[in-house]
C-alpha cells in the first residue's frame, strides 16, 4: 500500500471524528452481540459449513440461503462426502439456488482440498484464494469467520458503509485499505459480519435507519445524499413450457453443456407457437436477477422429441433441474 494513499485514508478517518477506533469497534461489536440475526451458519465454527454457507450467499439472498444451506450439509455433511460425490448430485441439491457455477466450482475445490490437503480445511486466506470460485471476499469471510484471521471483508454492503460512514473511498483499493484499517483485530469474524450486517439492516441502500445505527456518531454523512447505487431495471418476458405426460413420466429436455446459463441441468421445453389443442394448465412468475418471467405451462406433446427424455416422476430428485422446472413441476401437484 502507498504511503501516501493510507496516510491521505488516515487523515480522513481523523477528521471524520474516527480517532477513537476502539470505542467505534467496540459499539459496533455491541450491537452486532444483541441485534445479530439468528443464522444456521452462525450456530457453529465448523470451516466446511461456513465455506458453504458464504458460496451460497455469494450470489443469493440470506433467507433464501437460511432454508437451502442446512439442506445441503444433511446430504453433504463434509468435504470428503462432497468430493466423493458426484457432480450431478451436487448440482441436484444446488437446484433452485441459481448460478450453479458456484456449485461446481464448490465441487471442485472439495475435491482439491481432499486430494491435495488431506481433506483440511486451510486457515490461511492465501491458501482459500486458490481455490475455484473463492475470490478475495469470500477468502477473507471464511478466513476470518472461521479461523479468526485479521482480514477485512468487503462487499456491497460494507462498501455502502465505507462510504457513508468516512464520506467516500475513491476507488476500490482505497475502500479494502479503510475496511481493513477498521477491522477489529481480536474478533475479525464478528466484526466483518456485523459491519455486513449493519449493511444488510440498518444501513440499506434508499432509507438508512440512522435512527438506530450504532455507529451513527462516528457516521460523516448521517444518512444525508446517500442513496446507494440504483436498482437495475427489471424487464419482464413471457414465455411458454410444454408439461407432457405419459404414465408415470415427464417429458424433459437437458440444457446443453456449452451454454453458460445452467448448463447440463434439465428443464422443460419451451413453445414458440401455440397450437389451438394446446391447453394452458396455469401460469405463474418466476424472477431471477434482472428479468421478471411471465410462465405459462401448457399441456402439450413436445415437438423437440430428439432433444430430451422421458423421466419417471420417481427419479426427479436425482436430477439437477433448473429452478424453474422445480416450481412447475410443485405447482402441477408433482413433486413436493
Ligand atoms: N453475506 C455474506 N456473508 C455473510 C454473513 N456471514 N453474514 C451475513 N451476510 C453475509
Amino acid at each position: 500500500m502507498g504511503a501516501s494513499t493510507m496516510l491521505s485514508i488516515l487523515m480522513t478517518l481523523v477528521e471524520r471524528d474516527i480517532r477513537h477506533l476502539p470505542q467505534f469497534r467496540g459499539a459496533l461489536l455491541a450491537w452486532y452481540g444483541s441485534n445479530r440475526r439468528d443464522l444456521p451458519w452462525r450456530k457453529t465454527r465448523d470451516p466446511y459449513s461456513i465455506w458453504v454457507s458464504e458460496i451460497m450467499l455469494q450470489q443469493t439472498r440470506v433467507a433464501a440461503v437460511v432454508m437451502r444451506h442446512p439442506e445441503f450439509l444433511r446430504r453433504f455433511p463434509s468435504v470428503q462426502k462432497l468430493s466423493s460425490a458426484r457432480e450431478s448430485s451436487v448440482l441436484a441439491a444446488w437446484s433452485g439456488l441459481g448460478y450453479y457455477r458456484r456449485a461446481r466450482n464448490l465441487h471442485a475445490a472439495a475435491r482439491m482440498l481432499v486430494r491435495e490437503h488431506g481433506g483440511m480445511l486451510p486457515r490461511d486466506f492465501q491458501v482459500w484464494r486458490t481455490l475455484p470460485g473463492i475470490g478475495r471476499y469470500t477468502a477473507a469471510a471464511i478466513a476470518s469467520i472461521a479461523f479468526d484471521q485479521p482480514v477485512a471483508v468487503l462487499d456491497g454492503n460494507v462498501e455502502r458503509v465505507l462510504r457513508r460512514l468516512i464520506g467516500g473511498p475513491r476507488s476500490a483499493h482505497e475502500s479494502w485499505q479503510a475496511a481493513q484499517l477498521l477491522l477489529d483485530h481480536d474478533r475479525p469474524g464478528d466484526f466483518n459480519q456485523a459491519m455486513m450486517e449493519l449493511g444488510a439492516t440498518v444501513c440499506v441502500p434508499a432509507a438508512p435507519r440512522c435512527g438506530v445505527c450504532p455507529i451513527l456518531r462516528f457516521c460523516c454523512t448521517r444518512g444525508k445524499g446517500a442513496s446507494g447505487a440504483a436498482k437495475p431495471r427489471q424487464r419482464t418476458r413471457e414465455i411458454t413450457y410444454a408439461l407432457a405426460r405419459r404414465g408415470d413420466s415427464v417429458f424433459l429436455i437437458r440444457r446443453p453443456n456449452d451454454i453458460s446459463l445452467m448448463p447440463g441441468m434439465w428443464e422443460f421445453p419451451e413453445v414458440k407457437s401455440l397450437n389451438i389443442s394446446d391447453g394452458i394448465l396455469f401460469s405463474l412468475r418466476h424472477s431471477i436477477t434482472v428479468t421478471d418471467f411471465r410462465v405459462r405451462v401448457v399441456a402439450s406433446h413436445s415437438r423437440k422429441k430428439r432433444e430430451g427424455r422421458w423421466i419417471r416422476i420417481s427419479r426427479l430428485d436425482r436430477l439437477p433441474l433448473t429452478g424453474l422446472a422445480k416450481k412447475i413441476l410443485r405447482r402441477a401437484d408433482l413433486i413436493q
